[in-house]
């Protein structure tokens, strides 16, 4: 996202959140679902599409790899696709913004295809680790053209002609990672297998079944999976329907713990175990979070939330339960400052690679607004009182998740809360200003 001047925006205690909402379509689940109805041969749908900035910057490299995507009136997009290994050569950068899971993921896919194609994002996304994906994929072929320092965007990445499946035993509990191996393994012939030590999100592996793929997931020492992907399938085009993505039901969902008096039911939140650490974190704090209607939706667990507003109390967050709420500390961490008691989250590591250093980025945030905070290695401990004081300006680093973190802190603190600049929301959470405000929130 390009845009010159910052716009600040301030949060201010005010009414109880009341209402009933259906929060944006999965990010994770979006960027899948394009890529690989972009890799399969025939006319796929995806309902439910998150039209966030990230998501979209995915559907624009897809196209610009030879794919036809079209979204309809009715919301639907249509994907005709060109099959596996048969990416286009774009005729230019292909720009990911923001977004990391849409830039390693098409370099996954990409690596599988014999083009060569160059990878860009904005300041945030050029700052982050590509090395992790690229490394498996030279094993498999692939070959880097020209990096920036250390692996970095912008990159140009040749494609495999003739892709090599390998057994990938991830150094790092990446969804990502293992999501960019496996695209690339679809064009290879055997078995592509990925060994995780903790098991990350598997809505790949899910989409992949979805679309025809041969995929066996198997359980690994105490956390992990071991992943075997059949190469050299022929995908089937399907139909694919988003569900609302729990990351983002995050904020709405602290906000009513914290503001006296709020009650919200959300409409088909996802509810896949590999996603809900903050859920099973925020009950050990004594949150009511009830759900109401369990279902299945299109391959994903899905159920209306009920939350109410209660007192919390600090917890313990062990490290095993990271990958399951990785994007969520940020927004634990405000519920934390408003619950009584001392929330210790351990190993945090990964968060210093996120869109910022959301460790640091979290620390300050609650910092300049009265929370007392410690990061002691890869622990971030957060000391609540019961209250915040508020009252600070929190610079947001290009992230949108510190913007609604720092937003939904506001909205129960004693004095306002600023930030710097709301503009990155629409990376990942369209519209959360007008719905939050549509909740009783005052956003100004
Ligand atoms: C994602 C994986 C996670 C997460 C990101 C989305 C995905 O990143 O933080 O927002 O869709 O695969 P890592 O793979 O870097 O842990």
């Amino acid at each position: 996202m390009n845009h010159a001047a910052l716009t600040p925006l301030s949060a201010r205690r005010g009414g109880p959140l009341k209402g009933r909402i259906r929060v944006p379509g999965d990010k994770s689940i979006s960027h899948r679902a394009l890529i690989l109805a972009a890799m399969t041969v025939g006319e796929s749908t995806v309902a439910g599409l998150l039209e966030g900035e990230d998501v979209l910057n995915t559907a624009r490299a897809m196209r610009a790899l030879g794919a036809r995507l079209d979204r309809g009136e009715d919301g639907i997009w249509r994907i005709h696709g060109v099959g596996v290994g048969g990416f286009a050569e774009p005729s230019g950068p292909l720009d990911f913004g923001n977004s990391g899971t849409g830039c390693r993921l098409a370099i996954g896919a990409v690596a599988g295809s014999p083009i060569s194609a160059t990878f860009d994002g904005d300041a945030s996304l050029r700052k982050r680790p590509m090395r992790r994906v690229l490394d498996p994929l030279e094993k498999m072929g692939a070959r880097v053209l020209s990096a920036a320092e250390g692996g970095r965007l912008p990159l140009t990445l040749q494609g495999a002609a003739a892709p090599i499946p390998i057994e990938y035993e991830s150094p790092v509990p990446s969804a990502q990672l293992k999501s960019a191996v496996l695209l690339a393994g679809l064009a290879a012939p055997g078995e592509t297998t990925v060994i995780e030590a903790e098991a990350t999100r598997d809505h790949t592996e899910r989409l992949l079944k979805h679309f025809g793929a041969k995929l066996v997931s198997k359980p690994h020492g105490e956390h992990g999976r071991r992943i075997t992907l059949t190469g050299q399938p022929e995908l089937e085009p399907s139909s694919v329907v988003v569900p609302a993505d729990p990351s983002s039901a995050a904020f709405p969902l602290v906000g009513a713990l914290i503001v006296p008096g709020s009650e919200l039911i959300f409409n088909a939140v996802m509810t896949n175990p590999l996603r809900t650490g903050l859920f099973a974190t925020l009950r050990e704090m004594g949150a009511k979070i009830e759900e109401l209607e369990k279902r299945d939706d299109g391959g994903e667990e899905v159920a209306d939330l009920r939350v109410t507003f209660c007192p919390l109390k600090g917890v313990e967050v062990p490290p095993e339960r990271a990958p399951s709420m990785i994007d969520e500390y940020l927004i634990l961490a405000v519920a934390a400052a408003f619950a009584e008691g001392t929330t210790r989250m351990r190993g945090l590591k990964e968060l210093r690679v996120k869109e910022s250093d959301r460790l640091a980025a979290t620390a300050d945030m609650l910092r300049v607004n009265g929370v007392a905070v410690e990061i002691e290695g890869d622990d971030l401990i957060v000391h609540g009182k019961g209250s915040v004081a508020g009252g600070g300006e929190v610079k947001t680093h290009m992230d949108h998740r510190i913007a609604m973190s720092a937003l939904v802190m506001g909205l129960a603190s004693d004095n306002p809360v600023r930030i710097d600049d709301s503009a990155f929301i629409a990376t990942s959470f369209p519209g959360f200003v007008e719905l939050m405000r549509g909740l009783g929130a005052d956003l100004a």
